[in-house]
């Protein structure tokens, strides 16, 4: 009970922070604000059939946009076909790694409002913030009904679960330790792909002295260097000591910790300057029209290369693994769960089951440049940027993103945030180190 009570006292906390963080980032809940007319109208069905007689869904996420509605609205009308009697609601909140979604939803969830069904990282994310708090349904006779439990790798059944109970089916598994290079920019200048850090910053220093942008950065919401930071972290710590590290089994005055930091500083020096005033597609860009050679995004990336800038992979752009993370892979998934207290849980299960089945995850991921969650999805509906990926999730080690939510809480994830984006500007290693380990006294 008190624990309950505490984990609610947190939820709280953590409401009034991301709405205060949020405030002035035009959160929204109505996509057609933030998309051209071809998104919410299309999805939130207005069609004869679609007359609601069966009943509402409304999906909340934060995909609207360039590089990351498409996927969704694919899901969207798959399932609008097996269901024309549900009407779909598509309440999508702009803002990457759901920067102003997060403030959003966490003021619903506290005015017993939760939408039918909601994005949500597996790990922390879910498990720490509202199943801890009792907003979730267990989903475990879904599970059963549905012939899921061998469809999904256990450990990622493990990331959706908490004290046995399973609450929320993963729709993708994005990797989130990849560079993606314009493919012109390094053979004019003859670069070889970097697998080590020094590596790393010798190509980047190589680029720098022949004119060009090394590295792309749009921190305009600062997880996007958070995204950076913790790749430098696994890499410096391997994946055993990054766990340990936010499972507050190692400090953050590690040595390998300053290493990381030391690092990111170095790497800092090679971005673009107008950095704080770009997102993360704004960044990609950069890549994709040569203005810049490289920039480390999570693979939604390829989809925007493919289907937004249409670029072809291995030909426009190619990839590879955050260096010094080779045989790692930084997992990041996308799940959706059933809120306690909605009008219509039915009707949400069937999106569920759409959302979780082959037809479904092979709807979706192409698209969105994530991997399936299922392991018996179709690989010839993936590019080979798909099936590599789908093999290093086989073959390397996994880890949780912080910055997606998964390694730690969103307590912790909102400190960092906001220390990495001092940092960016201040670059005080010394600074850095004090205020992280501060904050970990929340692990
Ligand atoms: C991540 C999410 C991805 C993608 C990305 C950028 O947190 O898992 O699906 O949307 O943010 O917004």
């Amino acid at each position: 009970m008190l624990k309950k009570s505490l984990a609610l006292l947190a939820l709280l906390c953590l409401t009034f922070a991301l709405v205060a963080c949020g405030g002035n980032e035009d959160a929204s809940n109505d996509a057609s604000d933030t998309t051209d007319d071809s998104t919410s109208e299309d999805t939130s069905s207005d069609s004869e059939e679609a007359s609601g007689d069966g009943g509402k869904v409304e999906i909340f996420s934060w995909w609207t946009g360039a590089g990351e509605e498409d996927g969704l609205l694919a899901l969207i009308d798959l399932f609008e076909e097996k269901h024309p009697d549900i009407e779909v609601e598509n309440a999508a909140v702009a803002g990457g790694a759901g920067t102003n979604a997060k403030a959003v939803l966490a003021a619903r969830m506290q005015g017993n409002d939760p939408p039918s069904t909601f994005q949500v990282h597996g790990g922390a994310e879910l498990n720490e913030s509202w199943v801890a708090a009792d907003m979730m349904q267990p989903l475990n006779d879904f599970y059963e009904e549905q012939g899921l439990m061998d469809k999904f790798p256990q450990d990622l059944i493990d990331m959706v679960s908490k004290d046995g109970n399973i609450y929320s089916v993963p729709v993708n598994i994005h990797r989130g330790n990849v560079i993606f290079y314009n493919k012109a920019v390094f053979e004019e200048n003859g670069i070889e792909v970097p697998t080590t850090i020094d590596e790393f910053i010798n190509v980047l220093s190589q680029l720098q002295d022949a004119g060009v942008t090394p590295l792309a950065l749009g921190d305009k919401e600062a997880w996007t260097a958070t995204q950076i930071f913790e790749n430098l972290l696994l890499a410096s710590l391997g994946p055993d000591d990054y766990r340990a590290l936010f499972a507050g089994e190692i400090g953050f005055d590690d040595e390998r910790v300053r290493e990381a930091a030391e690092n990111f500083k170095t790497i800092l020096g090679y971005i673009n300057d107008d950095h704080a005033s770009r997102n993360w597609q704004d960044a990609s860009q950069l890549v994709g029209e040569g203005e810049a050679a490289m920039t480390n995004m999570g693979d939604w990336a390829k989809g925007y290369f493919n289907n937004d800038l249409e670029l072809e992979t291995n030909v426009d752009f190619g990839y590879f693994a955050f260096p010094g993370t080779t045989e790692d892979f930084m997992v990041i998934t996308d799940t959706f769960g059933l809120p306690q207290g909605v009008e219509n849980p039915d009707q949400v299960k069937e999106f569920l089951s759409v959302l979780g089945s082959v037809e479904g995850q092979d709807a979706f991921n192409p698209l969105k440049g994530s991997i399936p969650a299922r392991v018996d999805a179709d690989k010839s509906k993936y590019d080979e940027y798909g099936t590599d990926t789908m093999e290093d999730f086989q073959n390397n080690n996994l880890t949780p993103s912080l910055a997606h939510g998964s390694a730690a809480a969103e307590g912790f994830l909102t400190k960092v945030n906001q220390e990495v984006n001092i940092f960016v500007t201040q670059q005080n290693v010394d600074q850095f180190i004090e205020k992280l380990q501060q904050a970990a006294g929340d692990l």
